[in-house]
């Protein structure tokens, strides 16, 4: 029934546990209010606002209406804590609704992410706070990278699906897009978290379920192209016995900055 939203918590939804709750210690969150998650996915930042600040009232938009209902059927709080389809390019609320807006790894995937930014500063009361968060592709989200990386050596038509080529992934582009987009005392820092594995199999399975361009990647790989870049990340990754537990550094950029009182 949630194929894709269960594929994507396997695959990355799991760590978006991890950030969330760094996100709202940095963005400023109020005790109380409401406060709006754009892009909420399988709901991990909305239940990180909800337990944090628990007399907020956090609304998750997303605009995959299966995600929506996988963030429902999982709401552990739903009296502070609801969900609905969206469009963070067109929000359905008035001016000033929110006293936050917070965003967990979706502004890289907005076509026009600057819209997206004009109406989350819009629905933000003024002086409430806009942030949001994007993982640092480039080099220092090191399970996306060594896969890259190595899908790059088997193949260098991987090249051009690389993540590090998205939008805002590098350090200072997120605070660039926000003092452009109006937001006033703004502020970027990195967020690291520690990802964990099992074994081999617990970072290389989720790749497989197809999700993101490194699933979608692989999707159209052949069998022995997977093999070959299973191998590849292994030897990157020094692995030797495959039921070892592995440790992977994560980082991403976050930015924060408060909507203007006037204009
Ligand atoms: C990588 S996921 C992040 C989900 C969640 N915030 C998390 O951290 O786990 C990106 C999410 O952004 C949503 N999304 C992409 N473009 C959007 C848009 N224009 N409006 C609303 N949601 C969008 C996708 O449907 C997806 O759920």
């Amino acid at each position: 029934m949630f194929g894709d939203a269960e594929a994507y918590e396997r695959f990355m939804g799991r760590w978006s546990r991890l950030l969330g709750p760094r996100l709202v210690k940095f963005a400023g969150v109020l005790d109380t209010g409401r406060v709006l998650d754009i892009g909420s996915g399988t709901g991990s930042l909305s239940f990180s606002i909800a337990e944090q600040k628990s007399r907020c009232q956090v609304l998750g938009i997303d605009r995959s209406n299966e995600y929506v209902e996988f963030a429902k059927s999982r709401n552990p709080v739903p009296d502070r804590v609801n969900f609905e389809a969206g469009d963070a390019r067109q929000l359905r609320f008035p001016d000033g609704t929110f006293q936050c807006c917070l965003s967990l790894l979706v502004f890289n995937f907005i076509p026009d992410f600057r819209k997206a930014l004009a109406e989350a500063r819009r629905v933000t009361r003024p002086g409430g706070c806009v942030s949001a968060a994007v993982w640092d592709y480039g080099a220092g989200m090191r399970m996306l990278r060594v896969f890259w990386d190595a899908a790059v050596k088997v193949d260098p038509a991987a090249e051009k699906l690389d993540e590090s080529h998205m939008p805002l992934c590098r350090a200072g582009e997120l605070e660039e897009l926000w003092k452009q987009g109006g937001l006033e005392d703004v502020s970027e820092r990195p967020l690291d978290i520690t990802m964990r594995f099992e074994s081999f199999a617990d970072y290389w399975d989720p790749f497989l379920v197809g999700q993101g361009p490194a699933g979608a990647y692989l999707r159209n790989a052949d069998s022995r192209r997977k093999e070959a870049l299973r191998e590849e990340v292994k030897r990157r990754l020094g692995i030797q016995r495959e039921n070892r537990r592995l440790r992977l550094q994560a980082r991403a950029w976050a930015v924060r900055g408060v909507a203007p009182k006037k204009g």
